[in-house]
């Protein structure tokens, strides 16, 4: 069952998997949110636990950043480990006046530029999207928690240092914000059977070219993982 990625038994994760890009999030999350955590991973110091939440069992593993290396992760989670739920929370680049900073960004779609289709035939459009019940379900917990938050697609880019003209080519089209992750993450979730979801806090905006300090994007942080937990 170990991979070249990941030392864990078929077993160690619990159905639903939290997934931040940051391995020391990961970490965080599991000492602060879950009640005795177990590390089941650290290959490449791509910390994974498991513990239970308010007396559900939940686990949570660093994604690393880019497509390429949530492809991995996620790809082994669904595949190889049982896992049935993947929700990313992670960090989000607005490209939206309606996305201001620390507000939370649910993703409905990731666009992107790789076309996955010609590689995995069985892709269409309908793979970019998340599961239409953990999205319902985080819309209804994100009101009831009285959230600041928006609904929309992200554009999933390969360059966080790339051409300005392609976050603006996602924007035209209605993407919200620029993230890294999401559109392999909904595609590996299609390809598997499996759930997906993103959501993302503000941290920084490519309009005002506002950010947020490292103490501040951990308090936006918060509520983010809240509702993440919530809907696990
Ligand atoms: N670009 C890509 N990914 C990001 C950004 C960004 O500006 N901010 C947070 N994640």
């Amino acid at each position: 069952m170990p991979t070249p990625h990941n030392s864990a038994s078929l077993g160690d994760f619990a159905q639903t998997v939290l997934m931040p890009g940051d391995p020391l999030r990961s970490k965080f999350i599991a000492e602060n949110y879950l009640d005795n955590p177990i590390c089941v991973n650290n290959v490449r110091g791509i910390q994974g636990y498991t513990g239970t939440y308010m007396g559900k069992r939940v686990s949570v593993m660093a994604s690393g950043m880019g497509i390429p290396s949530i492809s991995i992760y996620s790809h082994e989670l669904f595949n190889f480990y049982g896992v049935e739920n993947i929700i990313r929370v992670g960090t989000i680049g607005s490209l939206s006046e309606n996305a201001k900073l620390r507000d939370i960004i649910i993703s409905d779609q990731a666009f992107s530029e790789i076309d996955f289709s010609k590689y995995f035939p069985a892709i269409t459009e309908e793979s970019y999207k998340p599961s239409p019940v953990l999205l319902s379900k985080a819309i209804t917990s994100a009101h009831e928690r009285g959230l600041s938050f928006v609904v929309g697609p992200v554009y999933s880019t390969e360059f966080f240092y790339g051409p300005p003209e392609l976050n603006q080519k996602y924007a035209d089209k209605g993407a919200l914000g620029v993230e890294m992750e999401s559109s392999a993450l909904y595609c590996n979730a299609f390809l598997a059977g499996k759930n997906a979801l993103t959501i993302c806090t503000v941290s920084d905006s490519l309009i005002t070219g506002e950010s947020l300090s490292s103490d501040e994007r951990a308090a936006g942080f918060r509520a983010m993982m809240e509702l993440a937990l919530d809907i696990a």
